[in-house]
């Protein structure tokens, strides 16, 4: 079959797009020829070898959508020709805080979804819903689970809170604004670039910051009137940039933290998380349960994620370059 590898790290120009062996289902296994599949952070990290645990070579992708053509058990022939999204979150475990030591994620160790077929535990497969294309379906399920757990199971969103979303560009964040906006939640969203804002603005936010001016942050106390405090900040950054999302919750507000894309603070102002009484919450992707009511959650609200574009494999660098310079809104897909 024809897969997108990385042979070795480096960078993502080290990827190539070759001739893998197809893949073999073992019992409570199935092959899914792919129609779509979708980048995340991930994938990039993983080519600069900024990532735990690389083997290589590896096929990348967490994400995709397509239909079953191979079940490695008769109990799971059920599923031969349907057309479904796949859960990238593997082994999560029996602790619903928290995933277990054999947590792994779809594209590494395993080989992913940018092949023309991937190899997917049966439990982990979910029906497509009709109302999305293969193209949004295969944009959803790394984004909108991590999105998901950070908001509601982390994040405890209700439908008075006014949430800040950082990085507004991002899948991650994307797809965080548009569930949000979904459970009645006011939305503010930051983003390095004024376009991406007016985006989001046309999208349901009520405004946005430019984190890149200076001067930036200082637009949430002019417009302070229009809110009642931040309740709640998802951010997928980091960076030197942490601190200011410190002053802008509002006491006793949370701040749920997913990435790290901007690096890592040089410090943070314990001061003022302890005296405002500041919950800053660690988030990664999802359990099933949180997969499963994502899912639920997204189709109850006709949620369709914004994919920015589509690529075919054969244009792999050119998907890759855009999500390194940030030039995305949302989601970038590529189909073989
Ligand atoms: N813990 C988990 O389970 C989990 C799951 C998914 C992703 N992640 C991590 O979360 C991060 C985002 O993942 P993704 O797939 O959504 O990435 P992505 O689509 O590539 O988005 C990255 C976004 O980060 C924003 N950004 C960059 N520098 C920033 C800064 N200084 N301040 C604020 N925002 C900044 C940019 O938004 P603008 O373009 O709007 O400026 C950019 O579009 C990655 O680090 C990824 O590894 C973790």
């Amino acid at each position: 079959m024809k897969a997108i590898i990385l042979p070795e790290v480096g960078n993502y120009e080290r990827l190539i797009l070759g001739d893998a062996p197809d893949p073999k289902p073992s019992a409570g296994e199935a092959i899914i020829k792919i129609h779509a599949a979708a980048l995340n952070h991930r994938d990039l990290w993983i080519t600069k070898g900024l990532y735990a645990n690389i083997k290589v070579p590896i096929i990348l992708g967490s994400d995709g959508c397509g239909v079953v053509i191979e079940v490695g058990a008769d109990k799971d022939r059920h599923w031969i020709g349907k057309k479904v999204m796949i859960n990238p979150s593997m082994n999560w475990g029996n602790d619903l805080k928290a995933q277990d030591k054999d947590f792994k994620i779809l594209g590494l160790p395993d080989n992913g979804t940018l092949a023309e077929f991937v190899l997917a535990p049966a439990m982990n497969l979910a029906e497509k819903p009709n109302y999305l294309s293969d193209e949004e379906a295969a944009a959803i399920p790394l984004a909108a689970l991590t999105a998901h757990r950070a908001l509601f199971t982390q994040g405890n969103l209700q439908k008075h809170h006014t949430v800040l979303i950082n990085g507004i560009g991002g899948g991650v964040a994307a797809l965080a604004m548009q569930m949000a906006l979904a459970a009645g939640a006011k939305v503010i969203v930051t983003s390095g670039r004024d376009d991406k804002i007016q985006r989001a603005v046309d999208l349901g936010a009520d405004f946005g910051i430019n984190y890149n001016n200076p001067d930036g942050f200082k637009k949430l106390g002019e417009q302070s009137q229009s809110f009642n405090g931040i309740d709640l900040i998802i951010d997928g950054a980091g960076g030197k940039g942490f601190n200011q999302l410190i002053n802008a919750v509002k006491p006793g507000g949370r701040i749920v933290i997913y990435g790290a894309t901007a690096g890592l603070p040089d410090s943070i102002d314990l001061r003022k998380v302890y005296w405002r009484q500041i919950h800053i919450v660690g988030s990664t992707m999802g359990t099933n349960d949180d997969f499963r009511n994502m899912i639920e959650f997204i189709t109850t609200h006709r949620i369709k994620p914004v994919v920015d574009k589509v690529f075919s494999f054969a244009q792999f660098k050119e998907a890759f370059r855009q999500m390194d310079l940030s030039e995305q809104f949302g989601k970038i897909v590529l189909k073989p």
